[in-house]
């Protein structure tokens, strides 16, 4: 499919603390915003970080879409099971042309979260 989107910006991921936030919520998965009709699938991908000893791993995925754009929901579910995890929204969202998700993993653990954009 042939989107006029600009792409995913992915950021390096960050294994110092300087850089890690509270999640502001302990579930693991992200789920806000509505699915209408007429929305669709804008965005899909995956983030995955293996394990890490003794640190905490971070990653921010950065989504702009066009002007018109306008997401409804946002969702990053973790693939297999749980590595107590966290992914939550630092800027942008639903009703946002655009949005930033952290993801975060546990001390000592990785990610791996499937995530999806949806709107209009
Ligand atoms: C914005 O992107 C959507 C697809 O995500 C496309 O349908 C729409 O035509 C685009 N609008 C502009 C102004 O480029
Ligand atoms: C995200 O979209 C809002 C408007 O919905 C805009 O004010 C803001 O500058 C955008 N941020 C980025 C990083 O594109």
């Amino acid at each position: 499919m042939k989107y006029a989107l600009l792409l995913v910006a992915l950021s390096a991921v960050l294994v110092s603390d300087a850089s890690v936030l509270k999640a502001p919520v302990t579930r693991a998965n992200l789920n806000v915003g509505y699915i209408g009709p007429g929305d669709r699938l804008l965005y899909r991908n995956y983030v995955y970080q293996p394990a890490r000893p003794n640190t905490v791993q971070s990653q921010d995925v950065i989504w702009r879409g066009n002007v018109s754009n306008r997401l409804t929901a946002i969702t990053a579910y973790e693939v297999g099971a749980t590595q107590y995890a966290s992914a939550f929204i630092i800027n942008g969202g639903v009703n946002r042309n655009n949005v930033t998700i952290r993801f975060q993993s546990a001390r000592g653990y990785g990610y791996y979260y499937q995530y999806e954009l949806w709107g209009r």
